[in-house]
Order: structure tokens, then sequence, then C-alpha cells
């Protein structure tokens, strides 16, 4: 399966992003970046030195630094570090963004591979409605937008409604939900569920030392952030809307139109929207089997 993420490098992106490296049934093409755990200069840097740890030559292509409405957003360091990778220092890769801006980038792609491509939005989603903006074929060149974001009956982990980020750029969100794309969103409704805890991750690193310890390594602020809000573990958000691309059958959808509110006390809330085409949002999960695939991919790879 050709698999695209467009990501905020962040600590469950990281995640994210080694398990797609990582899993036989994924070939990975490319990442574009965004703003939203970082800055997109810094989500670029930690894209490209997570494209050199695992040994991939794939281009990555920077995206928008700010929402497409809304003012720009200054990251707050306290749950993925001032560098994107908790108390890790800041990594120094070799490689470069290509010169093509990811909108372009995934426009691009999906009009050369028409069909073929599965498309992984886990940061705010500007760049996804920047290329439907963009090429008004991107919606239906793209085989599926699989993107973790949302939150349909779950609470906010933001606000009281909105998720993370769908709050931050909901004119975007509300963009790529209406595109007529196949959707499915993976939101807050199921990605609590499945929670890496400190021990996990030791173990992770004695299966697999380079990229487990990578992770552990990453993973205490995070630990700490989810500690904080009376949470035992951190939540695998950014990874389980990957899991999601090649094991759907380890989700439970409902089939619905999807919103999200752009205004007001509930901007950033996702909802359903009766009479549109059908997309579809995870409401259910079998979170230890996702769990269990997530580390055992990892292991499997590193051992
Ligand atoms: C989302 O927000 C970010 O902090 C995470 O990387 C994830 O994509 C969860 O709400
Ligand atoms: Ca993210």
């Amino acid at each position: 399966m050709k698999l695209l993420i467009d990501t905020d490098p962040g600590i469950d992106d990281a995640m994210a992003i080694l398990f797609a490296a990582r899993h036989p049934g994924i070939e990975l093409i490319g990442l574009t970046t965004v703003f939203g755990n970082v800055s997109v200069e810094t989500a670029t840097r930690n894209a490209l030195a997570l494209v050199e740890h695992c040994g991939l030559q794939i281009p990555v292509a920077q995206g928008a630094g700010r929402p497409l409405v809304l003012p720009p957003f200054v990251p707050p360091a306290h749950i993925h570090g001032a560098e994107g990778f908790g108390h890790r220092p800041a990594p120094a890769p070799q490689g470069r963004a290509i010169t093509e801006d990811a909108a372009r980038f995934m426009t691009r792609l999906a009009r050369e591979m028409p069909g073929e491509i599965t498309l992984c939005p886990v940061g705010p989603i500007t760049n996804v409605a920047q290329a439907i903006r963009l090429d008004p074929e991107f919606a239906g060149n793209i085989r599926r937008i699989v993107l973790m974001g949302g939150a349909l009956d779950a609470p906010g982990n933001i606000s009281a409604h909105a998720e993370a980020n769908a709050y931050h750029d909901p004119d975007a969100m509300d963009i790529v939900l209406r595109s007529g794309a196949d959707v499915t969103m993976i939101g807050l409704d199921v990605t609590m569920r499945a929670q890496m805890v400190a021990g996990d991750f030791e173990a992770l690193a004695g299966a697999a030392p380079q990229d487990g310890g990578l992770l552990r390594d990453m993973a205490g602020l995070y630990l700490d952030f989810y500690a904080s809000l009376g949470q035992p573990g951190c939540a695998l958000h950014d990874p389980m809307a990957v899991i999601a691309c090649i094991r759907p059958d380890l989700f439970t959808c409902e089939e619905t139109g999807l919103a999200a509110i752009t205004s007001a006390a509930q901007s950033g809330r996702t909802v359903r929207r009766a009479g549109a085409a059908q997309s579809r949002a995870a409401l259910d999960c079998d979170a230890a089997a996702i769990k269990g695939l997530f580390m055992d991919t990892l292991a499997r790879h590193g051992a």
C-alpha cells in the first residue's frame, strides 16, 4: 500500500512514521510537514531526521506554517518539547526538503498515481485543504484519506469538544470533510484507548534498540504530560491512523457525513452532517490488538 503521511513531528508522529517505515505491507512514499506540535520548519527538520533514522530515501515536502484563516499559532513546549522530540536534543539531519511545497507535491503524486495513494494526515490538515483547493481532481485522485483528528462523541483534548489537530485549523478540517474524498476519521473516540506506559517503551527498547531506544528517549515528556491528566500512559493517536490504513478491520466505524464547526466556542468540533456524501468515523476499536501490532512491528524489525 502506497502511503503518504502529512505530519507535525511530534512524538506520536514519530511513532507513526517509524511504524509505517517498518511495516512490510506499507510503502512509505513521502512525508509532508505542517505546523502544529512544533513550527513547520522544526517539523521538516524532524521529518528529515526520522527518514534518515529509518534509512529511507523518500522526499520530504514542507507545507503550511499557519492555519488557513486563524492567526498563526505558537506551539506549546510542554507536550512534545521545544524541539518536538521530548527531552531529546534537536536532531541535525543531512538532507533537505524538496523545493516543491506540500500541497503541490501531494497533488502531483495523486495525478501521477490516480487511485493508488493512501493519504494519512496526522497534524492540522491545512496542506490537504490547500491541495483540494489547488486541484479540483485531487479528492478523486487520492485513494483514501485516513486522518488523525476530530472527536465525534468523545470529549475534546484542547477544548470541551475539539481535538487539537481539528482545533488548530478548523477551516481546513471542514474543507477536507466536505471534499467528497473517501475520508476515514480516526479521532479521540478511539485514540485515547490504546496507550503505551513507560514499561512498554522499555520493553520496545530491549526488543528493538534502534527504534525502541529512540522512542523511549522521546516519550518521557509525553508520558509526564499524560500523567498530569491522570492517564497511566500516552495515547497512540497518530500510529492508530496509520494502523487504520493497513488494518481497517481493527476499527468499527459509523458511515456518516462529517463537518467541522469553524467559529465561536465550539470551533474545531467535528459533527455528523445529514444528507452528505458518506465518509466514516471510528467509534470503537480493538485497542489491545492495535497496541500489539504497533509493538510487534517495531520489535520484529529490530530483532
Ligand atoms: C494530535 O495532536 C497532536 O499533539 C498529536 O501529534 C496528534 O496528532 C492528538 O490530538
Ligand atoms: Ca501529530
